[in-house]
């Protein structure tokens, strides 16, 4: 008979997943971080088993503002759905626009009702770039301004994960001329506490899964560097770890080489200049990533991309 609370295993079988699988889940949240997989698959077994137990779900209050719904995209592929609901019985979801059942007052009330009752303890997400331009008037939610609801929200927030290039420096919207004057969350709200940067265009999802379970498993952000990014995650030159490194440069697209899987930097790949893990994290459910599938990095980890790494395509000889 089940028991009243149930644990792990038991919500593993709920969910369909063999602990085989979990476990398997774990050791990949292990690769993206870059720790040891069987220490760290047993810690965060032993923190979810202890969350479970003690009925701790810390909430989630993920909020968006000048954003495609990119980031949210590529989390929810970023692993099978059923691994996504056992990472929801370890949190709960408080307040996401895009997937929450409330709408209008109710969400709203959802939010507020969060942030009263659960103040320092929930875990931020922030989706999409804050205008300041015009008072903040060009994105208003509920008849607030994206900035104010920003500062409302991270001011009460455990941790805050900007996750994307939009909130991490504006992204897209900010790129010049930057009409509306978008930036990211650091600028728009100075000093917040637990900041946790995952740029790109969109963030990888699985790196931001890892975040979130390694939060879960020891309460506290991973090692961050000086921009606040996760180091293992955004330490390494994609370059040097690319698998079309050592075979000969692509002259266009669909030549022999680019077809025997050859080097694109003279198509203008940002590879040289991107620190990044996609060589060894895939997206959309461990399918592949953009230099896997044949496509030119274009360093959208790297700040102000959308100005800084423009134009993305040169070079390169036409196929005529
Ligand atoms: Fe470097 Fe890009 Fe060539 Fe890969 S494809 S080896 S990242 S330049
Ligand atoms: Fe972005 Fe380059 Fe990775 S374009 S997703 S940093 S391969």
């Amino acid at each position: 008979m089940p028991s009243e609370t149930p644990n792990l295993d038991e919500r593993l079988e709920r969910h369909g997943i063999s602990r085989r699988r979990f476990l398997a889940f774990c050791g990949a949240m292990a690769g993206a971080l870059a720790l040891p997989r069987a220490t760290y698959a047993s810690a965060v077994s032993a923190a979810f088993e202890t969350r479970l137990a003690a009925r701790q779900r810390p909430p989630l209050v993920w909020i968006e503002f000048q954003d495609c719904t990119g980031d949210t995209e590529s989390f929810l592929r970023s692993n099978d759905p059923a691994i996504v609901d056992v990472l929801f019985d370890v949190i709960s979801l408080n307040y996401h626009e895009t997937l929450m059942v409330p709408a209008g007052a109710d969400a709203t009330r959802s939010l507020e009702d969060t942030l009263a009752q659960y103040p320092g303890q929930y875990i931020c997400v922030v989706e999409g770039a804050i205008p300041m331009g015009a008072g903040g008037a060009y994105c208003l939610i509920g008849g607030r301004s994206a900035l104010s609801i920003a500062q409302e929200v991270i001011a009460g927030a455990a941790v805050t994960i900007a996750a994307g290039a939009c909130s991490v420096d504006g992204g897209l919207p900010g790129a010049l001329p930057n009409p509306t004057g978008a930036v990211g969350v650091a600028q728009a709200v100075p000093g917040v506490r637990n900041l946790i940067n995952l740029p790109g265009c969109p963030v990888n999802g699985v790196n931001l899964m890892a975040v979130l379970v390694y939060y879960l498993t020891n309460g506290s952000p991973p090692p961050l560097d000086s921009q606040r990014r996760p180091q293992s995650l955004y330490g390494r030159r994609i370059h040097q770890h690319c698998p079309r490194r050592e075979n000969d440069e692509v002259r266009f697209y669909g030549d022999i080489n680019h077809r025997n899987g050859g080097c694109l930097e003279e198509l203008g790949c940002k590879g040289p200049i991107t620190y990044a893990n996609c060589y060894r994290k895939n997206w959309n459910g461990d399918t592949s990533w953009p230099i896997g599938a044949g496509a030119l990095c274009i360093g959208c980890t790297n700040a102000h991309f959308w100005d800084t790494m423009t134009p993305f395509f040169a070079g390169g000889e036409v196929d005529d």
